[in-house]
């Protein structure tokens, strides 16, 4: 059988009426983004639809005949948005932010027309060197040091799986690409460290068992002593310590591992060093949080993710390293078809990374950080940060509630103890209660976590438009809540 035939030209005609189109359905699209970022304040921020509600509404089969514009917008307005989480309401509280902002919206429209698919610097040298320099702008403005270079991914969980490959491959000759993994390598990180380090040591070939998470202190940082202790038995016991990931903010309480300690024992017994700031690290733009990263010097890699907190819409994640050319060696495969009279002049950015197809994300920082510059951009962080202090300090005014941490940055971690006698037991099914409680109102949407088994509610502040009156308005209705859980 041979390729089914499509009549050229009637195929041409339809893709120029669409083109010509263009215009007028974008107008209703930005009209439609404009009511939206309107009217989002009045949607309930946590999605309120039951499993299988949005599933039922879609047609079994995709049509066979092509629908209107019009048609699609209004099931976009009927059946989809009852089923976001909208994660750019200002009462969006969980979690850690993905936070957007209107320059980066057009950016990403912009990104979306060219379309260019920028795997090498050939394929839109716009695109490579654009991100080459978004990289300097970033590793300057944040006090990375310059023996580093930065290349954007997608997640910090593909930044975390690129450099877990790394340095396996740094400790094992650059062989295990060409041989397999041999079964003794082993990772370490604390154990308050996010799950995409779990995930990537069994993607790699070195094994979930062979992750060993280090003991944390009261603060839920890393313990050096131990993890050197670790250290040790491993190698007394035939194992080889490969990497050790340090967390600068980790996912369930923003602590900040001590980088300086663990950096010299990483030299001391050659253990590859990868830092997962993937939600703090915006803060290093704010010369007062440097020290999250005294001793960055001694790290092999390094990620943050503007996708978080930086106004940059998802996704875009930064990802420095030190040795390029090691990354490159672990990374580069080079077909025929790729090879270019360019190569060696320029960044080919297919070969830092994992996937071959790269996404022109650099424009949305580009516009992010011209129209905001520097400045504005830390203006906004302090503006979290004090609305945090703002939040915690209101919030501590009733005596029935309990920080577990003193806020940090712009996270408060804090739990309900009303007065009477209760287990432990008893007060994390009221905290759990009172966080359903909360987020059923579809006025703000918090997300918990377990401090040494105590449940704990967790608030972020970072969304790019929130105000004091948001604030006060989840005191206001977590107040309200306790009122009806006891
Ligand atoms: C500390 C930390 N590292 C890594 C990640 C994973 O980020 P991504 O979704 O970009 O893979 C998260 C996500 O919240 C995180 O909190």
């Amino acid at each position: 059988m041979g390729r089914p035939r499509v009549c050229p030209f009637l195929h041409r005609h339809i893709s120029m009426l669409k083109k010509q189109n263009y215009k007028q359905q974008a107008d209703k699209i930005t009209q439609w983004i404009d009511d939206y970022f309107n009217k989002l304040e009045s949607l309930p921020v946590k999605s309120q639809v039951k499993p299988g509600d949005i599933l039922s509404q879609l047609p079994e089969e995709a049509p066979i005949n092509g629908e209107g514009f019009s048609e699609i917008i209004k099931d976009l307005d009927k059946i989809i948005v009852p089923g976001i989480t909208h994660w750019q309401h200002p009462n969006f509280h969980a979690y850690f932010a993905a936070n957007s902002s209107v320059e980066s919206v057009l950016a990403e429209t912009v990104t979306a027309a060219i379309g260019a698919q920028c795997m090498i610097w050939d394929t839109s040298p716009a695109a490579a060197e654009l991100e080459e320099r978004m990289m300097e702008w970033l590793r300057i403005a944040m006090g990375i040091p310059d023996t580093f270079e930065g290349v954007i991914q997608d997640t910090a969980s593909t930044a975390t799986l690129a450099s877990i490959i790394t340095a396996r491959e740094v400790k094992t000759n650059f062989e295990s690409n060409e041989i397999g993994v041999p079964q003794n390598l082993r990772v370490y990180c604390s154990s308050e460290a996010h799950s995409s380090i779990e995930k990537a040591v069994g993607i790699c070939g070195i094994g979930k068992r062979n992750l060993i998470k280090i003991a944390v202190d009261d603060q839920m940082r890393m313990i050096p002593a131990a993890l050197e202790n670790q250290i040790i038995q491993d190698i007394s016991e035939g194992f080889v310590p490969c990497c050790a990931i340090a967390a600068i903010g980790t996912t369930g309480t923003l602590a900040v591992d001590p980088l300086d300690e663990i950096g010299k024992i990483c030299e001391k017994y050659k253990v590859w060093l990868h830092v997962d700031a993937a939600y703090a690290g915006t803060a290093l733009l704010l010369a007062e949080y440097r020290w999250m990263i005294k001793g960055i010097e001694r790290a092999d890699s390094f990620v943050f993710n503007p996708h978080k907190w930086m106004f940059t819409n998802f996704d875009c994640s930064v990802y420095f390293v030190k040795d390029v050319k090691c990354l490159t060696r672990v990374f580069e495969v080079l077909p025929e078809y790729l090879k270019t009279s360019t190569r060696g002049l320029v960044n080919d950015y297919r070969d830092w990374g994992i996937p071959l197809g790269r996404r022109f994300r650099a424009l949305k920082l580009w516009f992010v950080m011209r129209s905001y510059g520097i400045s504005g951009i830390k203006e906004t962080l302090r503006k979290h940060l004090a609305l945090t202090q703002l939040f915690a300090k209101s919030l501590l005014k009733n005596k029935q509630f309990q920080l577990l941490f003193d806020p940090f940055l712009n996270f408060t971690c804090f739990r309900f103890v009303p007065e009477g006698n209760f287990t432990e037991e008893e007060l994390n099914e009221l905290n759990e209660k009172l966080l359903r409680a909360i987020n059923s109102t579809g006025k703000a949407f918090l997300t918990h976590t377990k401090v040494n088994g105590k449940y704990a509610i967790r608030m972020l502040i970072g969304q790019t438009y929130v105000e004091e009156t948001h604030v006060e308005k989840v005191l206001g209705v977590i107040y309200k809540e306790i009122e009806n859980i006891v």
